[in-house]
């Protein structure tokens, strides 16, 4: 896609939560986890690269002990169509015994973060939970009526971009979560 073509996307595009209520839900997001994980000692493990911003601005809203990390797999590359798991990079830390906390920008089907959910648990995690900072509401989860622990937002079942989303590698940076026109 060329950067003409993104700005078409973006002026067709429908903006469905605007950045005060992401703001709003990241914030009560922060009090959930605090609540849950602030003698827990997590490793929080951001998913590269959807989750940049949702765990940027999470992260400095969780005032207790905690070790950060990333992981960098892709799902979809650069097309709207699902694939396998892409794992790029690996978590770094230790994982044996930790409460491991994995920030993500969407929980879609789910294949992505039951994959690392599967790879933490092999290195050892003890515990693992999951924040996102969008849910898709429909019925094609990898295992029904999977749930995130901590969900930011529940949208239709629509391609979106904005806050860490992308539409073929464009818009991440956009300042609220926007649904592409037709899907
Ligand atoms: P899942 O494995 O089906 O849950 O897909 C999760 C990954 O697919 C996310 O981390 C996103 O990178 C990507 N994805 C799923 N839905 C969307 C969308 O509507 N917009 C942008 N990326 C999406
Ligand atoms: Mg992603």
């Amino acid at each position: 896609m060329t950067q003409y073509e993104a700005l078409h996307v973006m002026a067709e595009a429908e903006l469905l939560i605007d950045e005060t209520s992401v703001v709003a839900s990241i914030e009560r997001l922060s009090r959930e986890i605090t609540v849950q994980l602030k003698d827990a000692n997590p490793v929080v493990i951001t998913v590269m690269n959807g989750g940049l911003i949702f765990g940027g601005q999470l992260l400095t809203k969780l005032n207790f002990p905690l070790e950060t990390d990333y992981v960098h797999a892709t799902r979809y590359g650069d097309s709207v169509k699902g694939s396998g798991l892409n794992w790029i990079v690996k978590p770094s830390n230790d994982l044996r015994g930790r409460t491991v906390l994995l920030l993500d920008d969407i929980l879609d089907e789910g294949v992505t973060l039951a994959a690392i959910a599967d790879y933490c648990h092999q290195q050892g995690a003890s515990e693992i939970l999951m924040a996102v900072l969008v849910e898709k509401l429909h019925l094609r989860k990898v295992t029904p009526g999977m749930r995130a622990d901590f969900t930011g937002i529940e949208i239709g079942d629509r391609f979106v971009f904005g806050y860490g989303l992308d539409y073929k590698g464009y818009w991440r940076n956009a300042p609220g979560i926007y649904a592409v026109k037709g899907k």
